[in-house]
Order: C-alpha cells, then sequence, then structure tokens
C-alpha cells in the first residue's frame, strides 16, 4: 500500500463490545492493521475490547494473533505492524448489560490521551438500545472536548416499526451527528465512485435521465449459500438482509440529484430525498412488482449444494426467500417512468454485484431493415464486484464497404491501474468515523425511508399463504424473476458474457 496523502486519523479509543466475535477479529482488527500499515492511523489509537469471556489484555491479543497467523483475511501488514498494534489493544471482561463494565470505561478513557471514544456495537441488535442507554447513563457519549461516537452496524431494524423505535431510543440518548450506522457496501471503492462518475463527467451526468436512461438493473448475485447460517438467515431473507440495506444505497447513489458540495449532509439530504421518493406500493402492485425464491438442490461453482429448506437450523416448511427481486419506481422528475429493477439470491451461478444502466434505443431510420441485434442500446455497467470496474458500450461501424453497426466495450478494470485487493473495504469506514465524516454512514431517515418502500412486500409475503417459487442451487434465480422483466420486453443482464464483448479493430 501507497503511503497516504492524508493526515492520521485524529487520537482515539475504539471501544468494542462484542470484542472476542467474529467481525471484530475478521474486519475490524485486519482493517486497523492495513491503516497502522498505511500511516492512517498512528499509536495514539487503542482498541479496548468489551467481552464476556473470562481473561485479560494478553488473552485478546493472543486470540487475535492466532487468528490473524492462519486466516487469509484481505491484510497487507508486516509483523512489525501487528507487533505495533498488538501493544495498544486491551480487554475488559464484562456484561454490558450491567452498569459496572461501563465505570471501568469510563476511567480508562480518562487515562487516554484525547480521550476521544468510538463505541463500535459489534453485538447481536437486540443489545444496541441497552447499550446506548447504559452507555448514556454513564456519560459515555457526553462530548466535552472530546469526541463520542456510536457505530451501529446492520441489521438496523426489522421492519419500518422496529426500525423507528430503535432510532428513536437511540436518538432520545444521543444526537445523530454522534451516531454512524454502518452499511459495508458503502465501503467499497466501486461504490464510492459512482459519484465520482456521474459528478465529475459530463459526458455522463449530462445524460442521465428519463430523457435518455431507458431502465436501470441492480444485481448483487452470491455464489454462496446459506450454510451454517440457518437460524440468522431463516427469520430475516433475502429482501431484509440486501434490500434496504444494501442495495438501496447502490439505487440511492446512482439517483441522487447532483448535492451542492460533498459535505455529509448535502450527500445524505439527496440520497434521503431519492429513498423517500420510492414509490410506496399497494398489496396488488407488490405483488405484481416482485418475485422470491428459494434454492433447492444444486451444483453452484462445482459444489452441491443442499436445498435452503434441507440445512440445520431452516424450518422443513420455512417460507423464507434466499433470491428476491423487484421492480421499482422512483416518482421525481428525472426519473419518472424509469423502471428500476433489482435482484439479489444466494447460491447463484456467479458472484457478481453489478449496476446495469441501459439507455434509450436510438431512431431506427437509417438503419432500416437492419437486424435489431446489431444495433443494441449503449449500456453503462458499473461491476461492483468482483473484477471491479466501470464499462461501456456503444456500437461503431464494423469494418468493411457496407455500414454494419456493432456493439464494442470500452473496458476500465481497476486491477489495471490500482491495487485495491488487499483492502478489506472498512478502512474508509473507520477513517472517516475517526475523523468525524458522517457521508458513508446511514442517517435515520434514510433507514426509515428505505424500510418503508420495503414494507408492503414485507407484509405481502408475510399474510401470503404461498411458499417462495423455487429455483436449482447455481442459477440465476426462478422463473417468475425472468417473467417480471420479460414481461416488460426486456432481460436481464447475464453477468459473464456480454460486458466483454470486443471488438477487433484491425
Ligand atoms: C451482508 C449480508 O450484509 O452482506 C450477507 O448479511 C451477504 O448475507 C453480505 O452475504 C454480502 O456482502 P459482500 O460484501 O460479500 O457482497
Amino acid at each position: 500500500m501507497t503511503e497516504p496523502a492524508i493526515a492520521p486519523a485524529p487520537p482515539v479509543t475504539l471501544v468494542i463490545f462484542g470484542a472476542t466475535g467474529d467481525l471484530t477479529r475478521r474486519l475490524l482488527v485486519p482493517t486497523i492493521l492495513n491503516m497502522t500499515q498505511s500511516g492512517l492511523v498512528n499509536d495514539s489509537l487503542q482498541i479496548l475490547g468489551i467481552g464476556l469471556d473470562p481473561g485479560d489484555d494478553e488473552m485478546l491479543r493472543a486470540k487475535l494473533e492466532a487468528f490473524l497467523a492462519t486466516s487469509n483475511i484481505k491484510a497487507n501488514y508486516s509483523d512489525e505492524t501487528w507487533q505495533q498494534l498488538r501493544s495498544r489493544i486491551f480487554y475488559l471482561q464484562g456484561d454490558f448489560t450491567q452498569d459496572a463494565i461501563y465505570t471501568q470505561i469510563v476511567s480508562r478513557l480518562r487515562e487516554q490521551t484525547g480521550r476521544n471514544a468510538a463505541y463500535y456495537l459489534a453485538v447481536p441488535p437486540l443489545f444496541f438500545g441497552d447499550i446506548v442507554d447504559k452507555l448514556a447513563d454513564n456519560g459515555l457519549l457526553k462530548e466535552d472536548g472530546s469526541f463520542r461516537r456510536l457505530v451501529i452496524e446492520k441489521p438496523f431494524g426489522t421492519d419500518l416499526a422496529s426500525a423507528k423505535a430503535l432510532n428513536a431510543r437511540i436518538l432520545n440518548r444521543v444526537p445523530e451527528s454522534q451516531v454512524y450506522r454502518v452499511d459495508h457496501f458503502l465501503g467499497k471503492e466501486t461504490v464510492q465512485n459512482i459519484m465520482t462518475a456521474r459528478f465529475a463527467n459530463m459526458m455522463i451526468e449530462s445524460i442521465w435521465s428519463n430523457n435518455f436512461i431507458d431502465h436501470v438493473q441492480i444485481t448483487a448475485a452470491e455464489l454462496v449459500d446459506v450454510g451454517t447460517r440457518g437460524k440468522f438467515y431463516d427469520a430475516t431473507g433475502a429482501l431484509r438482509d440486501m434490500v434496504p440495506n444494501h442495495l438501496f444505497q447502490l439505487l440511492a447513489m446512482v439517483a441522487m440529484e447532483p448535492p451542492n458540495s460533498f459535505d455529509a449532509e448535502a450527500i445524505r439530504d439527496e440520497k434521503g430525498k431519492v429513498l423517500k421518493a420510492l414509490r410506496i406500493y399497494s398489496p396488488e402492485e407488490a405483488e405484481q412488482n416482485s418475485a422470491r425464491g428459494a434454492y433447492t438442490a444444486g451444483v453452484s461453482n462445482g459444489n452441491t449444494i443442499p436445498a435452503y429448506t434441507d440445512i440445520a437450523d431452516v424450518a422443513r416448511d420455512s417460507a423464507t426467500e434466499t433470491f428476491v427481486a423487484l421492480k421499482l419506481y422512483i416518482d421525481t422528475w428525472r426519473w419518472a417512468g424509469v423502471p428500476f429493477y433489482l435482484r439479489t439470491g444466494k447460491a447463484m451461478t456467479a458472484r457478481d454485484t453489478e449496476i446495469i444502466v441501459t439507455f434509450r434505443q436510438v431512431p431506427f431510420a437509417q438503419f432500416k431493415g437492419m437486424a435489431p441485434q446489431r444495433l443494441t442500446p449503449n449500456r453503462l455497467i458499473i461491476q461492483v464486484q468482483p473484477d471491479e470496474g466501470l464499462h461501456i458500450e456503444i456500437s461503431i461501424k464494423s469494418p468493411g464497404l457496407s455500414v454494419e453497426p456493432m456493439p464494442i466495450s470500452l473496458d476500465f478494470n481497476y486491477a489495471d491501474f490500482f491495487d485495491i485487493g488487499k483492502l478489506t473495504g472498512y478502512e474508509s469506514l473507520l477513517y472517516d468515523l475517526f475523523d468525524g465524516d458522517q457521508t458513508l454512514f446511514q442517517r435515520a431517515d434514510s433507514i426509515e425511508a428505505g424500510w418503508a418502500a420495503v414494507q408492503p412486500f414485507l407484509d405481502l409475503w408475510s399474510k401470503s399463504k404461498e411458499r417462495p417459487d423455487t429455483y436449482p442451487a447455481g442459477s440465476m434465480g426462478p422463473q417468475s424473476a425472468e417473467a417480471l422483466i420479460e414481461r416488460d420486453g426486456r432481460k436481464w443482464h447475464q453477468p459473464d458474457v456480454a460486458h466483454r464483448v470486443k471488438a477487433k479493430v484491425s
């Protein structure tokens, strides 16, 4: 990694609730290691882990060390960097539903330079409210010359009512300016690049509306199946797990109006407006504009996958979806009449997160009699992951005596220019957290607007007696998802082929 052009983050104690859990060792510590290695944080950063497991500082350090030694986490650090960080990791054993642990945190923070603290709630959502209350009761959220920030991971609520209740409970104790709700998709370079691609390029932004765009597709296909996460997943489903958060963040980036500046509030205002303009469907509309599925046994990426309803901790008659496809509208001047097709699922053909913007067809006047496939509409493809990149499909004249247009793709691949593969994706999130920049974090109103737009689907399926359609593991979803888009005379983008079309112009 190269030296950052920006200054190291201010001194801070990162207080992690749930320090012996998965998130801490898989993401938080590797991220801090990457940041230490590249100078984004220095030795004024401390980690104070809180957990139920008995032990002391050395217990946590040894546990993390053992994990780092055997895992292939995305991190790029030297042993020296780990040794530097190791001595700044501390541990307090305690029950975070009881006051005692908070009294200890108070005295620890008093000893720390700068006394800034960021509390990271890497715990089940059930505890979010209680921890915030205890932090507030013990004066740990009061900012008196030092900052106090609260970081909350998803899931933020399970529906509109619970998200509203959680926001109300938290904001009763701490102002929005101190709350950092994580959506890890916002840490991805390709997602952050959407705003630059749009607002730094006249040739893109000037045609970014219903005047020129036919429709938008957002796909987050996963190869992984539900595996050992049955308990969490069966109570959650693909819609809750991916749509109001990750997919809506992508949608908001694509559809937002240009903010007046790149200040956090200006950006969050515009994203919020888009999410609030998502059409709220009646029960009939929700039914017409959605498809859902659960995978049956199949082969995905060479692995035999059992049916979703055959895995541990999933009810045999489960009605939970592992795939969802939606057709949504954003009721603004810019997007009137432009459908946004979203789909996501587990155990699909490929891992592929992409945004496909399809432009309108040109008038056919000059190309009468030509086979329609020779004159394909322009497309802009934002390849979020893997093979991160951006592709613009245009038509050129195929060399020869007659006028024969053919589609080609202008390709930008991150890997050709940058090394982003060694990052966890949390580096920018944690840096911004320490730096007090909320741009990449979700505001309460956006979270609630997202839930409001999916609530009709949740209601429909909770009342429905029908189980989801099925699709074999290793496919791109149920037939009903194909029908959803084909009814409109369109097709889902096939992730593995179309945008790799290249012309051999010699
Ligand atoms: C998480 C979901 O939020 O995002 C998982 O709970 C999902 O089910 C994951 O697999 C996808 O994230 P990424 O970064 O791997 O695309």
